[in-house]
């Protein structure tokens, strides 16, 4: 609390990001989802070669390398460059379509519906932006029940897909129903982790067929560039409009240079994006079993990430022990998820490091 603070300024409850270890500690970091490879090799060739004079001029405002990157990825659905809104790491696109597309509560009643156990930063920028928020219910598996989501008055919708921290993928059959179902309201999709299903699937599919639907992506997981903060979001170009007119009355240039080029160069290396998602669909599947059968349950993940409950301890208590040892794992100290641990999928060994230390305090 500050007197210098404004009022809101004072209220807000900011969201709490995972513990980052200080450089030079050697921890086995399985706490924020990051992806346990580098990215692309092209990436080094890029670094390689900055002209540092460039770095004299601003960036270009839309990430035109990017939106075209990602045209030419998605190009058999028929997305544009035009389709395609480039920001500060998806976190910045997803306030960005706050502002662009949920209503003040000044102006109306309705609310922005969101799954009631969800990306924690969703009931954040609601606040910020002064939206309201209706949490809507899980089912008692996790899961999203798409019908809560037709019928019901709103002001937009926005759902993780696959969920976070559940790690459950909702079908595209029933994406596409909630989308159809709230034809005057903007439908926004989080595919943070979609690379990590077992058969890829995305709402990008969809986006020319509604000009309601707003994909979310990010190049923080799979194409493990979290370090340069980029993220974009596809959808009608009547929204990516939108969202422009919103960017350019904050920060027109909200995306580097190098992280102009390093992530158009990434997106460019299909071959090697696949590889890294196998890899860690292959690891994931490996030790949800080995999981399982130390007596957690586990739902079913199609993320880089598990969700998993110990039996035999207090998940806060099984956080803690692997702190100590150096194994950094998410823990959310609140109701009916606080029984669970979020544990990101990292290499093969770390993983293995992961289940020995846990065999360990369970004998
Ligand atoms: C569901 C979900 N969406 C978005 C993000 C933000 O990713 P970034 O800002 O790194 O693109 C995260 C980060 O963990 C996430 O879990």
């Amino acid at each position: 609390m500050s007197k210098f603070w404004n009022k809101k300024t004072n209220e807000l409850l900011p969201y709490v990001a995972g513990e980052q270890p200080k450089d030079g500690v050697k921890v086995i970091k399985l706490n924020t989802n990051e992806n346990p490879y580098p990215p692309s090799p092209k990436c080094r060739g890029i670094l390689d070669n900055i002209d540092i004079a460039e770095l004299r001029l601003y960036p270009n405002t839309d990430s035109q390398i990017v939106r075209e990157s990602v045209a030419n990825k998605f190009g058999e659905y028929g997305i544009k460059a035009e389709n395609v809104f480039v920001g500060n790491g998806s976190d910045e696109v997803l306030a960005i379509c706050w502002q662009s597309f949920f209503e003040e509560k000044n102006n109306t009643d309705k609310k922005v519906l969101v799954p009631s156990i969800s990306y924690s930063f969703y009931p954040v920028y609601s606040q910020l932006y002064d939206v309201e928020t209706e949490k809507i219910p899980l089912k008692d598996d996790f899961t999203i029940n798409a019908d809560d989501y037709i019928g019901r008055e709103n002001c937009g919708i926005a759902i993780a897909n696959p969920n976070a921290p559940t790690s459950i993928a909702l079908s595209l059959t029933d994406i596409e129903k909630i989308v159809k179902g709230n034809p005057d309201s903007v439908v926004l999709i989080d595919e943070a982790y979609a690379a990590f299903k077992n058969e890829y699937e995305t709402a990008v599919t969809l986006v020319n067929k509604y000009p309601n639907l707003i994909v979310v992506k990010t190049l923080s997981k799979a194409y493990g560039l979290a370090g340069i903060r980029v993220g974009y979001a596809i959808g009608s170009k009547e929204l990516i409009d939108g969202m422009m007119r919103v960017r350019d009355s904050f920060n027109s240039y909200p995306v580097d240079r190098i992280a102009q080029k390093l992530a158009a160069a990434a997106i460019d290396d299909d071959a090697y994006y696949q590889e890294c998602r196998m890899k860690i669909i292959n690891t994931r599947e490996r030790a949800v079993k080995e999981l399982k059968e130390l007596g957690f349950t586990v739902c079913e993940s199609s993320a880089n990430f598990v969700f998993a409950k110990p039996s035999w301890i207090k998940a806060g208590e099984l956080y803690a022990k692997l702190k100590e040892r150096g194994i950094l794992v998410r823990f959310f100290d609140k109701p009916v998820i606080g029984d669970y641990l979020r544990i990101t999928i990292g290499t093969d060994e770390e993983m293995n490091g992961l289940i020995s230390a846990i065999k360990e305090e369970r004998a």
